[in-house]
């Protein structure tokens, strides 16, 4: 089968077509014939060598496909033709394997792009603004990089969860996209000072959460229009650089900084992480919640995928499609 190998820790030339023998389901997994694959920020920084506890080169890269079961390993109770996705290793293939535990049905409705961007952006959405970010109606968010894959889901979940939304992107059409999605207050940050912007908007009272996805200089600026109390959950540094909150800006303002990690919280409290996988998978089903699928590229050209999220050019999900 056809796959993309990381050839060595670096830039996208590392990125190489290969032929490798299709895999066989152990027991507690299924095979997956690969109709879409999701692109996450994070295949990029492993790529990059820069994701620690991340695989080793040569190795296929990707961590979540949608397909159709072909094959299912002893004692699997799922079905041979059953349409899934699966939050899994070694995705960027034309077949994967992949554990039952971290397997969705697609609805039908659902095409396997739209379902191949939802596993880990709309389940890191949901945690950093609800169960991690303990977001509630009434409140005001902060959503850094918004319209990207996990920006235009929480948009959307803040939106609907009625509370007041603020976002940053760098662009005028990315930030049409975000308020197309509900949000209440574009910031091209590109043009204005977001925190000054926050706290214009707010009487210079700052927003009760923020979720921080591009780390560098971004999180200590988010902490000065973070009101007194609030939260600030950090989830990734799509800058290249981790965030450095001052502890003092903590102190005076009783501010809370929470980490969250979608794979180590899957294995150590997956209940907490996939609690809210059935609504939405229902808002999904309803059309209340969309997968925004920005743009899809083919298997072979990996390279190029990655470099349209590098250079900040994508909005939504970016797919990879064998
Ligand atoms: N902790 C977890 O479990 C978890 C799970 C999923 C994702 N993440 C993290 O969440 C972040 C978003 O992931 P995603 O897959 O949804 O990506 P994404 O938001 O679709 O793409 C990254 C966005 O970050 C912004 N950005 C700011 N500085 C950038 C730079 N120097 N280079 C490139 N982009 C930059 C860009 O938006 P603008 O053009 O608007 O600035 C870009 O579109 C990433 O840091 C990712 O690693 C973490």
């Amino acid at each position: 089968m056809n796959v993309i190998e990381v050839t060595g820790f670096g830039d996208r030339d590392v990125l190489e077509t290969a032929d490798r023998d299709t895999p066989e389901p152990d027991p507690s997994e299924v095979r997956i014939a690969v109709e879409a694959v999701g692109v996450n920020f994070a295949d990029i920084m492993q790529r990059r060598g820069h994701y620690p506890g991340g695989p080793q080169p040569p190795y296929v890269p990707g961590m979540e496909a949608a397909g159709t079961i072909d094959a299912v390993g002893e004692g699997v109770d799922r079905e041979v033709g059953e349409r899934v996705v699966a939050m899994t290793n070694e995705a960027y293939a034309e077949y994967t394997t992949a554990n039952v535990d971290a397997l969705f049905a697609i609805p039908e409705q659902m095409s396997s792009e739209e379902a191949a961007g939802f596993p880990v952006q709309f389940l890191t959405a949901h945690n950093t603004l609800f169960e991690w970010g303990g977001l509630t109606e009434g409140e005001s968010v902060l959503i850094h990089a918004a319209a990207g894959g996990v920006g235009t889901a929480a948009t959307q979940l803040a939106s609907q969860a009625g509370a007041e939304t603020f976002g940053t992107a760098s662009t005028r059409e990315k930030l049409d996209l975000a308020e197309e999605l509900g949000l209440d207050h574009g910031i091209q940050y590109t043009e204005t000072d977001f925190a000054d912007a926050v706290n214009d908007a707010t009487d210079d009272e700052g927003v009760d959460l923020v979720l921080d996805g591009v780390g560098g200089d971004t999180t200590q600026r988010s902490l000065s229009c973070l009101t007194d109390f609030g939260r600030m959950t950090v989830y990734g540094a799509a800058s290249g650089e981790p965030g450095h909150p001052d502890t003092s800006t903590l102190l005076f303002n009783n501010h809370t900084v929470i980490g969250y990690h979608l794979g180590q919280a899957i294995e150590r409290v997956p209940q907490r992480v996939l609690g809210a996988v059935p609504d939405l998978t229902e808002a999904l089903v309803s059309g209340d919640l969309d997968v925004v699928v920005g743009e899809t590229f083919p298997l072979a050209d990996a390279a190029e995928a990655h470099a349209y999220i590098e250079n900040r050019e994508s909005s939504g999900k970016v797919v990879l499609v064998p």
